[in-house]
């Protein structure tokens, strides 16, 4: 299993930056997130006349607090650029500041909602002037003499109840509240470790927090900020979604129970993950290691009382659930409209543009989740969390998603899309390595299983591929299947349907579940059934033959077809052949053969194939222009192009017999796999004769 590190905690990292400034003392401050974000925070701190050094992460920062009114009436105007938790615990440290500020922020920030914060903070005697729109940054903000406060929020939200707690210390004025919920704590719980008389305590479902007293200055920092669950969430997907090999170890991930609401709907959704607790390391946080198991996922609810513990979580939550079995619902959190963009929204417009089933309600959305490949660009709106939740869903084999913005991840996650590299190369790397003597351990655990190898042999039309498929799969004891003859089904249903075949190509995926193809398992094959009927001769008529390549162009045929391969393959022992299997519907397996032959040599095997005599009258010339023809049309037709995968072997066969053939293949297998895998994985009955 691969390990791996995430970037400082985001709302720690700026609750630190905050409280050392507020000190009476030197903080030192370990693993702090060095993003946009606490960037913002921490230039800010500067203008007020706090001495921040550069943000590091791996070094120790130490930083000189001014005390709770110590700060300096800045010189210009305070950019919290795309942070909306800069902005807003800054209108709380601000209220209790004898001077005047301009906070501003750029246009996405500009956009969101100040006055739940400023409305309360008014109430306790700051007064905010909004310099454009009302409720909107920039606000002007006057600070000074404050009054206690006494308040139930309207929302659980940790960033209005910092933001009033702050203005308490740096007001030295009492503040109660009542949330609604159980938004996130690292305030609380780092206020109380810098010497501040707060508790809290639940009340039915709500959360009651007090802030008695404040001293003048608080107690130095000392801590070390745990790996942020947030930006763990994304390496934690692509492990659970099998994008990143046999899993990952995440270590020293922040483990807050205010933060990790999505754990307990990930264990409904049936995902694998071990939970190891570390010690607790400076500042009153928990944390420890998450290891990630590959994990067959189901659909689930998610309910309101559940959304302030899992709120940055939607977007990766929504894209496991793109992947999961059945139906996710989501519901109670309008709160994501207000976030760096209209999260449900955003989530909505790229899932359904990508090929999701999904329904955007006032509050959640609801997924259906499948496995067809996904494609498309993906509008991001300059939104760190959606950028990445959709990184994680265009790193998975089969999927083609590109994110147009990017550089957006830098607000929360430095080299995420380095991070989404290196994990899913390891998902790309054959399970097999080549070894001398010894059988390379290739069975990885997919869904609890052991899955037997897949091979597959890819190639030009006429080299022979399905012939040598099924002799080589009845020599190894595997299942062959040929996708082509699934292909060749869906033509024959469309065909017997009766609808015009200039109609087809406007045929949704959905469309396509009237027509019952399907496979079965049968010995060492699989039969195309179409309803209770086995097809058969049927599937290489001359109707079919004049219709099929047509069909296959389709993509919502190719979306609809890759489901039904993926599934024939779940349990390995297979050998497929096609055009595609290498490149997009099993870019894991096990071994890729490319099987090529000289195209007057594939033109006489066509014929032979038809039961005609390559004679000397020019048919042979005739079919391989045909064929050339044929190649020129699969290597170049948009969708799914005929390529050799990079990790092919590839197999001339022109010169080799039908039995040399199947020879060399099974030797590339060997090499590959070993001899005894290749034992091991047989299916039952599959007794090689
Ligand atoms: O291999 P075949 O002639 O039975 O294939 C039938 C058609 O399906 C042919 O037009 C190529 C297409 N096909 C495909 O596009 N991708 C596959 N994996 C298999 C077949």
């Amino acid at each position: 299993m691969t390990e791996l590190r995430v970037p400082g905690d985001k709302s720690i990292s700026h609750r630190a930056l905050l409280l050392a400034a507020l000190a009476g003392g030197e903080s030192r401050i370990r693993g702090v997130l060095t993003g946009e974000d606490p960037q913002a925070t921490a230039s800010i701190l500067r203008e007020l006349g706090v001495r921040v050094p550069r943000l590091v992460a791996d070094g120790e920062l130490r930083i000189n607090g001014v005390g709770v009114r110590g700060m300096r009436a800045p010189g210009g105007i305070l950019d919290c650029a795309n942070s909306g938790t800069t902005a807003r615990l800054m209108l709380g440290v601000l209220a209790g500041q004898e001077f005047e500020a301009t906070l501003t922020g750029d246009e996405s920030l500009r956009r969101r909602p100040m006055r739940r914060v400023t409305d309360p903070l008014s109430r306790m005697g700051a007064r905010f002037e909004p310099l454009a729109a009302p409720g909107r940054l920039p606000l002007r903000t006057t600070g000074g003499a404050l009054r206690p406060l006494d308040d139930r929020l309207p929302v659980a939200s940790a960033q209005v109840k910092s933001a009033l707690l702050l203005a308490g210390v740096t007001g030295g004025v009492p503040v109660r509240l009542i949330e609604p919920g159980f938004s996130r704590d690292h305030t609380e719980r780092m206020l109380a470790a810098a010497g501040c008389a707060l508790t809290t305590s639940p009340e039915g479902g709500a959360n009651r927090v007090r802030l008695t007293a404040a001293p003048p200055a608080l107690d130095p920092l000392d801590i070390v900020v745990p790996g942020d669950f947030s930006s763990a969430a994304f390496a934690l997907a692509l492990a659970l979604l099998g994008g990143a090999g046999e899993g990952v170890v995440l270590r020293g991930i922040g483990l807050n129970p205010t933060r990790t609401g999505l754990l307990p709907a990930l264990e409904r959704m049936n995902a694998r993950i071990e939970i190891e607790q570390g010690s607790a390391p400076k500042g009153g946080e928990s944390a420890g290691d998450l290891i990630v198991h590959p994990s067959d996922l189901t659909g689930t609810e998610v309910r309101p009382e559940e959304i302030p513990g899992l709120i940055d979580e939607v977007p990766v939550l929504a894209v496991l659930a793109a992947r999961a079995r059945g139906t996710t619902r989501i519901t109670g959190a309008e709160e994501l409209r207000v976030k760096e963009s209209d999260r449900l929204g955003a989530l909505a417009a790229n899932l359904s543009k990508l090929g999701v089933e999904v329904e955007e309600l006032p509050d959640g959305l609801v997924i259906e989740g499948s496995d067809r490949p996904l494609s498309g660009p993906v509008e991001a709106r300059g939104d760190h969390r959606i950028a990445m939740a959709f990184g994680v869903l265009g790193a998975l084999a089969g999927n083609a998603i590109t994110v147009d913005a990017p550089a957006a991840v830098d607000v929360s996650y430095p080299g995420f899309w380095e991070m989404l590299e290196r994990a899913s190369r390891l998902a790309a790397r054959p399970s097999v390595r080549d070894s001398g003597e010894e059988d390379v351990e290739l069975a990885r655990p997919v869904h609890g299983r052991k899955r037997g190898p897949v091979i597959v042999i890819d190639g030009p039309a006429g080299s022979g591929k399905s012939t040598t498929a099924r002799e080589v799969a009845r020599r190894l004891g595997f299942r062959h299947l040929d996708s082509g003859a699934l292909y060749r089904a869906l033509t024959c249903a469309l065909l017997e349907s009766g609808l015009p075949p200039n109609s087809w190509p406007a045929l949704t995926e959905a469309d396509l579940n009237a027509y019952p193809v399907r496979m079965v398992a049968a010995g060492s094959d699989f039969r195309v059934m179409l309803g209770a009927r086995a097809l058969t001769t049927e599937l290489r008529s001359p109707e079919v033959d004049a219709h099929v390549s047509a069909v296959a162009r389709l993509a919502a045929v190719r979306g609809w077809l890759f489901g039904r391969q993926r599934r024939a393959g779940r349990e390995g022992s297979l050998v497929g052949d096609g055009r595609d299997l290498g490149t997009v519907v099993f870019p894991d397996a096990e071994v890729k053969i490319f099987l090529v032959a000289d195209v007057a040599e594939r033109a006489r095997r066509r014929l032979l194939e038809r039961g005609r005599e390559p004679d000397l009258d020019g048919a042979v010339t005739a079919e391989a222009a045909r064929l050339r023809a044929r190649d020129r049309i699969d290597a170049t037709r948009g969708i799914a192009p005929l390529k050799k995968a990079a990790d092919a072997f590839e197999v001339d066969g022109t010169r080799l017999s039908f039995e040399e053939q199947v020879d060399a293949i099974l030797g590339v297998v060997r090499g590959r796999i070993g001899d005894r895998s290749a034992r091991e994985f047989r299916l039952p009955g599959n007794e090689v004769k």
